[in-house]
């Protein structure tokens, strides 16, 4: 079974160029099939969910052309089911994504409930109750979610609770419906403003994303489009926290550094130097790191998809921390993971108590999810020794390249298949 297996102790030090930002991806590539014209998608980031999505789109007909890696050409005409359902798209979350562009396209759609990381029940009833709201019939039944409409009808709908997913999911049904869609209390993160601006370029009619109201006008059709995705936010803080945590010195480029702004003053807290750039941070770890305080919050607070990371980080920083998860209910598994490399935590309800320790040590763990697997990939490039980890499945779902961008900024990590390859690793690197 593949894992990754590091000797750690190396500072990082470098520059690596960020990809597309995956979960901005996952919502465009759907909503490229709601016009019968060619839609081309660039800086699309080349990793197994974006992959799967593609797979599914040319399972249900849509033409589907990969002209490099990173870019590929779109075409919905051809789209011959609105049903979505294969072993592949049942294993990632973003599935749920084909009910809003399919119901908001075609006024049906069949897609299996979401399966997806391990960190929280993950419901989707405000995708439904949106779906309602805009006039369409929704049922669950074998685990398959059903949409249909007669018509789509703008309406107005508040989002109890901040949802990147509904956010998505309800713009896409609602960018054709009959007149005027407003959502209160939408989700404001940069990868939902980025599928407001393609589905704009497409000739939507969407204002307000990014702030707490979101005014959608419904336009009869949609046309093809070229477009380039946003840089990954979670991506690069990941970056940049591998700099923190190996007392490194990294910059990560192409991004936006005010989409790192929570990720970059949370670092400078705790003791880096963070420089910003136009289209680059900078992040140099310094010998001596403390304690800081973080709970994570939807956009533009800290965000949850950076806390294993930062936890990883505030776990080799002088004194006690704390980091509250407020958006899941179970997204500290990987803390046992990180006892047997030495880490002192204790997980009290939703918060993380960090007793921080002077070092690591390398041992076998195996990733829960994919940001503490990424996290934990981390704390093995600060650990003393060998570190594995296992489950990269996980990790490659978001991760383009991981163990290459690693050993660009100079760590010592590689992708094993076997523990033959992985004990000559350990021969090699001693
Ligand atoms: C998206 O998940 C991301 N996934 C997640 O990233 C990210 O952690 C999350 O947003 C929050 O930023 C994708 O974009 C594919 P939510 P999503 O709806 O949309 C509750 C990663 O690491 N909720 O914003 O599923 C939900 O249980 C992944 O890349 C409902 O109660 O998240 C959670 O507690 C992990 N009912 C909270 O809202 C619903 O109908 C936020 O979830 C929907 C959500």
């Amino acid at each position: 079974m593949s894992q990754y297996i590091m000797k750690g102790g190396i500072p990082l030090v470098g520059e690596v160029e960020i990809g597309g930002a995956k979960n901005a991806a996952l919502g465009i590539l759907a909503a490229g099939l709601m016009t019968d014209e060619d839609v081309l998608i660039e800086n699309l980031p080349d990793v197994r969910d974006t992959n799967v999505m593609l797979d599914a789109l040319a399972e249900i007909g849509a033409s589907v052309e990969r002209i490099d890696r990173h870019t590929v050409r779109l075409n919905g005409s051809s789209i011959r089911q609105i049903s979505v359902d294969d072993e592949f798209i049942r294993k990632i979350r973003a599935s749920y994504y084909f009910l809003g562009a399919l119901l908001g396209k075609y006024k049906s759609a069949q897609v299996p409930l979401p399966g997806g990381c391990n960190i929280g029940s993950r419901p989707i009833d405000l995708h439904i109750k949106g779906f309602r709201a805009l006039g369409a019939d929704v049922k669950i039944e074998n685990g398959i979610v059903y949409a249909h409409a007669i018509d789509l009808v703008g309406s107005h709908i508040y989002l109890d609770q901040v949802s990147v997913g509904a956010t998505i999911n309800i713009m896409m049904a609602a960018v054709m419906a009959d007149g005027e869609t407003i959502i209160e209390n939408p989700a404001k993160e940069p990868h939902v403003v980025d599928v407001a601006n393609f589905l704009n370029s497409m000739g939507a009619n969407i204002k307000g994303t990014g702030t707490d109201v979101i005014r959608i006008r419904g336009v009869r059709h949609l046309h093809g489009t070229e477009y380039s995705i946003i840089p990954d936010q979670i991506e690069a803080g990941t970056y940049m926290c591998a700099a923190a945590v190996t007392r490194g010195d990294v910059t990560v480029e192409n991004v936006i550094p005010k989409h790192l702004e929570a990720i970059s003053s949370k670092l400078a807290e705790l003791g880096c130097e963070v420089r910003e750039f136009d289209e680059a941070v900078r992040v140099v770890g310094r010998s001596r790191q403390f304690h800081t305080n973080i709970k994570t919050l939807p956009y533009p607070g800290f965000p949850t998809d950076m806390q294993p990371q930062i936890t990883v980080t505030l776990a080799l920083a002088e004194g006690t921390s704390i980091v509250t998860e407020s958006i899941f209910e179970n997204r500290f598994r990987y803390v046992d993971e990180l006892a047997r490399m030495g880490g002192n935590i204790r997980v009290e309800g939703n918060s993380a108590i960090i007793t921080g320790v002077k070092k690591f040590l390398g041992a076998e763990v195996s990733a829960p999810d994919l940001r503490a697997g990424a996290a934990l990939v981390l704390a093995g490039l600060a650990a003393d020794g060998y570190t594995t980890v296992d489950e990269i499945g996980y990790i490659q779902r978001g991760y383009e390249a991981f163990d290459e961008k690693l050993r660009h900024l100079g760590a010592c990590i590689e992708l094993v298949d076997d523990e033959r390859e992985a004990q000559k690793f350990r021969l090699r690197v001693v």
